[in-house]
């Protein structure tokens, strides 16, 4: 997608050395910085710190780490242990430990001195994959708004949570995907923003769609409701981070809220997700998800830009009041109309069949 008319994308390999670069979020959106990451431990931090965030960035950012440990050592220790302590660095998106498993399977079957180049082909295999399966996504998705669009003959106003954006994957995005592609292809579309407390990722959407030009309007996680009451929201349009077989979608904290305001409102409800999102050994979602709890000074805490225009974090609660920090939540298939995904949109109990599983 496009920064000040220029493509960019969140990621990208330095092939001479065998880094990669991202953008670092935790500066958005008040300043635009670069890292340069080089070794699988501080791929870690970059996850843990959420520097890089979204479901399938931080799968495609581990198996960047996994390939740069592979560099210096390509034992099956070394792999281990770097898989081991990469896939602690956020629990909830499955998209980590399907990168982790799927570059351990492929580098084992290698014996140890072809496992440095074929490592580093296979993490730019994914990030290449993602961005094509992301734009099926928004191929798929853009459907659904057409439908909207020749139904009413105006303006389509879609409301999204967090940022499922190309800022949390590596291009295009999940949940904007198809936005990207009604927007490119000269539809009008309008995008309600949630602000997405507490981490505020809906500055990265506003963001994000500022930059490519995408009419968008910022609002509190508490309007949503207000407005599907209003009927100023066409459809909701969200990603995810680990989408049960039946279609539960555990996504980032506020979602579930979002659904049951939509179907009290009769409005559509879709996660937009990469098949990498999809557990298929799920049976219970709500008992086996693990849901990340995150640091208690996130909620304390805010981060803002001074009047001098400097960013600073100002304190909003003292310690004296405990504080729970859940960073997801689940969103129960039978709230969900529908999964867009590269293979097409199913109903939530379609996944299995679109992807031929038993
Ligand atoms: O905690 P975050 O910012 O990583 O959470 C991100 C989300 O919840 C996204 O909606 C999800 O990962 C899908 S991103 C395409």
């Amino acid at each position: 997608m496009k920064i000040k008319g220029r493509s960019r994308t969140s990621i990208w390999a330095n092939e001479g050395r065998r880094t990669v670069t991202i953008i670092d979020q935790t500066l958005l959106p008040f300043a635009l910085g670069e890292l340069e990451l080089t070794s699988a431990a501080q791929v870690g931090e970059a996850i843990r710190a959420m520097r890089v965030r979204g479901a399938p960035l931080i799968g495609v950012t581990a198996a960047y780490g996994v390939a740069m440990a592979m560099q210096l050592d390509s034992t099956d220790g070394n792999l281990q242990e770097t898989c081991a302590a990469l896939r602690t660095t956020r629990p909830t998106a499955v998209n980590l430990a399907w990168a982790l498993d799927r570059m351990a399977r492929l580098i084992t079957r290698l014996p140890e001195p072809d496992r440095a180049d074929a490592a580093w082909a296979w993490a730019n295999a994914i990030a290449a994959e993602d961005v094509a399966t992301n734009e099926a996504i928004g191929r798929n998705g853009l459907k659904l708004i057409e439908d909207l669009h020749q139904q009413h003959h105006r303006k389509i106003n879609i409301l999204t949570h967090c940022n499922a954006g190309w800022l949390a994957a590596v291009d295009w995005g999940t949940a904007l995907a198809p936005i990207y592609a009604a927007h490119d292809a000269g539809m009008d579309v309008h995008v309600w923003v949630e602000e997405t407390r507490p981490r505020n990722q809906g500055l990265l959407t506003a963001w994000e769609l500022r930059e490519h030009g995408v009419p968008h309007t910022y609002i509190v996680d508490n309007a949503g409701g207000y407005f599907m009451q209003q009927g100023d929201v066409d459809i909701v349009i969200v990603g995810a981070d680990r989408v049960s077989r039946t279609g539960d979608v555990a996504n980032k904290i506020g979602t579930y809220l979002k659904a049951l305001a939509a179907r009290d409102n009769g409005i559509p409800f879709y996660a937009a997700v990469p098949s990498s999102t999809i557990d298929w050994q799920l049976h219970d979602a709500m008992k086996e998800i693990d849901i990340e709890e995150r640091s208690a000074d996130e909620i304390r805490m805010l981060r803002g830009q001074s009047s001098e225009g400097l960013t600073r974090d100002f304190r909003l609660l003292d310690d004296a009041s405990a504080v729970a920090n859940p960073g997801f939540d689940i969103t129960p298939a039978r709230l969900v109309t529908g999964i867009i995904t590269e293979a097409g949109i199913a109903a939530p109990d379609g996944l299995a069949a679109l992807f031929h599983k038993n």
